[in-house]
């Protein structure tokens, strides 16, 4: 078996257990504590996710380098193998038992995306992507949507923890939105926004102030099921996920014009193509 293969498995078989906690744990009480800002939760389940991960990732691939939300690993190093690790996707909707979150892992090797895994416990959806070997949930192969105007997009994003105090807050390019496509929707998960973009549920997807575990597995998805994802100029995607732009390509030149409308001046007109 391939050393990317192995990598898959055993990426799928710890989001399938990490989603298991999750589902053990939902609709029950929480400890519940704050992070950068009284909006910015973190839960025991995220937790209890995060150690079986990142515990289960050092014994079985010693040698691997993981970064993970909660703290438990930051390796800068980008030379082999990389983990990159949220949890527990989505966690004001399970503090809340809203349900609509997941695990999502993307492994990079040599800092190039080669596996992305998301998991959904609820829906029992697996979303997976291997560089060159397309996008799947389960064993369905994905493809993006094919809509072609904004008029009839069904689009996403959502909003950063410091949205009560910032400036860039997403909220003028929300509105423009909402003004534009046929509908906004603000799932609260940006790792199963990016697998709908795959899956074609959704037809874009952007976010301001995100996070490489946010993205690290989705970016995968999408581009794998033939759709598109860039900063908003239309450059690569910022691996940190600072602002990413998602789409399923026929859509991405109308998306980055109408963020384009609202970017402090100065940023620029996005690049052709
Ligand atoms: C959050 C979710 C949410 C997005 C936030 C993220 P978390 O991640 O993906 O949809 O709008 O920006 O921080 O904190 O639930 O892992
Ligand atoms: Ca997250
Ligand atoms: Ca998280």
């Amino acid at each position: 078996m391939s050393e990317t293969r192995e990598v898959l498995e055993l990426a799928v078989e710890l989001a399938r257990r990490a989603g298991a906690l999750q589902r053990d744990g939902y609709e029950r009480d929480h400890e519940v504590e704050t992070k950068s800002a009284s909006i910015d939760l973190v839960t025991e389940v995220d937790r209890a996710c995060e150690a079986l991960l990142v515990g289960e990732i050092r014994r079985r691939r010693p040698g691997d380098a993981i970064v993970a939300e909660e703290g438990s690993a930051r390796d800068d190093t980008h030379a082999g193998w990389r983990w990159i690790l949220d949890p527990l996707d989505g966690t004001t909707n399970y503090a809340h038992g809203y349900p609509c979150f997941c695990v999502s892992i993307g492994v990079e090797q040599g800092g190039r995306r080669e596996v992305g895994v998301v998991y959904d416990p609820l829906r029992d959806e697996l979303f997976h992507a291997v560089r060159g070997g397309g996008a799947w949930l389960g064993n369905r192969r994905l493809a993006v949507s094919r809509v072609e105007t904004l008029a009839r997009a069904l689009v996403a994003t959502g909003f950063a923890y410091d949205v009560h105090r910032a400036e860039d807050d997403n909220l003028v390019h929300f509105a423009r939105a909402v003004k534009s496509a046929q509908g906004v929707r603000r799932g609260g998960s940006a790792a199963l926004d990016l697998s709908y973009v795959a899956a074609g549920r959704l037809d874009a997807f952007w976010e301001l102030k995100l996070h490489p575990w946010d993205v690290a597995a989705g970016i995968l998805l999408v581009e794998e099921a033939g759709g598109r994802v860039t900063d908003p100029r239309g450059g690569p995607p910022p691996w940190d996920g600072r602002f990413v732009v998602a789409s399923n390509g026929a859509l991405h030149a109308a998306m980055l014009e109408m963020l384009a409308r609202d970017l402090p001046p100065g940023t620029g007109r996005p690049a052709a193509g």
